[in-house]
């Protein structure tokens, strides 16, 4: 979602005659995307501010957006008197106010809902993926998590508004869809319509989405998956614990064989499926036989791509208050287990593919200019030899895995 606010930034900048530029010295508009679902992420954020103001031309303007700065709010300004702008994740479409009045401090951390999908001009990005928000906010309010404060109650973006998005998404180029929302699969208009309606789109090939709350997976959306080709067999489906007590102190109140059942009936419509979870370690009163369940249920589930964090109390949360916090060196070893599980299950994963050709997403070019980098319909990375990107999607035969990723060779050029 970060990815997506920065990107609409850019190109609403970028429509009032701004050039974006990666230097902090020149720039004469600074601006700094933040997140907070972790204190680690968020303390960055001042420390960078204060390495910005350094740095920056005496008379460039600087601030944030995003969700620190929703949880900061007019604080910010307390912490660094320079800034010039603070604005949460549902406000960033009012930044050109700074521009038209540089001389004012701008201060708007409202939760608007949905009013910035209209306020921002169309996206004149023609990436290969599109990523589409379908809503904002998050209803389930999880103890740990502070996204509920920062990006405010659940709303679905209008059916209509976003096939708009989609089919402009599609004639700027774009191949891919990505469906985005914290609780992508409880979008209240039909998520499974949305993907149906997207994949009579000629020129789109592939579609996801994330990320997936477990009791909102519907039964016509697992079937899709059997159904619909152009849908990815790759599903991110957090589970954040394996242990019963410890999901039910995170206010996630689903049954683990309800789960096991999803994703059961996930594997049985679409057998090449793969599953990618989150996972948080370390939750207050995580006792180690608690942990223990979740390994083995990463285990168990044999997941992919996914990841792990150790627990962080952020402010505005339940959890935080929680007794029975876990010691730091606790969740590090705890962390360090469960990352080496998660690794195993990728090598393995990984090394299955070898051998087999597949239909990738080619993204461009690596770092050195030799290799093209390109996606899996599971998206794993896949290092191919070859230095110019030849065409978006390429049949690519895998030779070569390890746990992080893998190499290929293209077969044929499919569009
Ligand atoms: N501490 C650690 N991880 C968290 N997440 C959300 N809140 C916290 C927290 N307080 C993780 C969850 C979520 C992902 C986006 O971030 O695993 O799925
Ligand atoms: Fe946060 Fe996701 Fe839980 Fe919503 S479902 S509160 S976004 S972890």
């Amino acid at each position: 979602m970060n990815v997506y606010d920065g990107q609409r930034i850019v190109s609403m900048l970028c429509g009032r005659g701004l050039i974006q530029t990666e230097n902090v010295a020149t720039a004469d508009l600074i601006i700094l995307n933040t997140c907070a679902v972790r204190e680690k992420a968020s303390n960055k954020v001042f420390s960078e501010l204060g390495r910005i103001r350094d740095r920056k031309k005496p008379d460039a303007l600087f601030g944030i957006v995003g969700c620190v700065a929703r949880e900061e709010g007019a604080n910010a300004f307390r912490r660094i008197p320079e800034l010039n702008f603070v604005l949460g994740p549902q406000s960033y479409h009012k930044l050109p106010e700074i521009l038209d009045n540089p001389d004012a401090r701008l201060l708007n951390v409202d939760l608007s809902g949905l009013e910035k999908f209209d306020a921002l001009p169309p996206s004149t990005e023609s990436p290969a993926v599109a990523y589409i928000p379908i809503q904002e906010g998050c209803d389930h309010c999880c103890t740990y998590c502070i996204v509920p404060y920062t990006r405010g109650r659940e709303l679905s973006r209008d059916f209509d508004d976003v096939m708009r998005d989609v089919l402009d998404a599609a004639d700027n180029g774009a191949i891919e869809i990505c469906f985005l929302g914290q609780n992508v699969n409880g979008y209240k208009n039909s998520l499974a319509n949305l993907i149906r309606e997207t994949a009579k789109i000629d020129s789109i090939k592939r579609i996801r989405f994330t990320s997936s709350y477990p009791t909102e997976m519907s039964d016509d959306l697992i079937a899709l998956f059997g159904t619909e080709p152009k849908l990815l067999p790759f599903l991110n489906m957090p589970i954040q614990s394996g242990s019963p007590d410890v999901l039910t102190r995170m206010n996630r109140p689903y049954n683990l064989d309800l789960y096991i059942d999803i994703v059961n009936k996930l594997r049985s419509v679409r057998p090449d499926i793969q599953i990618s979870s989150d996972f948080i370690v370390g939750f207050p009163g995580e006792t180690d036989s608690d942990f223990e369940m979740t390994c083995d249920i990463a285990q168990k589930i044999g997941y992919i791509n996914s990841y792990s964090f150790k627990y962080s109390p952020r402010p505005h949360t339940a959890a935080a208050l929680m007794k029975d916090q876990i010691p730091e060196s606790v969740k590090k070893q705890r962390l360090k287990i469960l990352d080496d599980i998660l690794t195993e299950n990728n090598r393995q994963f990984n090394e299955s593919c070898i051998g087999k050709t597949m239909s990738c997403l080619v993204e461009g070019p690596d770092k050195t200019g030799r290799h093209l980098l390109a996606r899996t319909p599971w998206m794993q990375q896949v290092i191919v030899n070859a230095s110019t990107k030849t065409a978006p999607l390429q049949s690519i035969r895998i030779t070569n895995a390890n746990k992080c990723s893998l190499r290929g060779e293209i077969v044929k050029t499919e569009l």
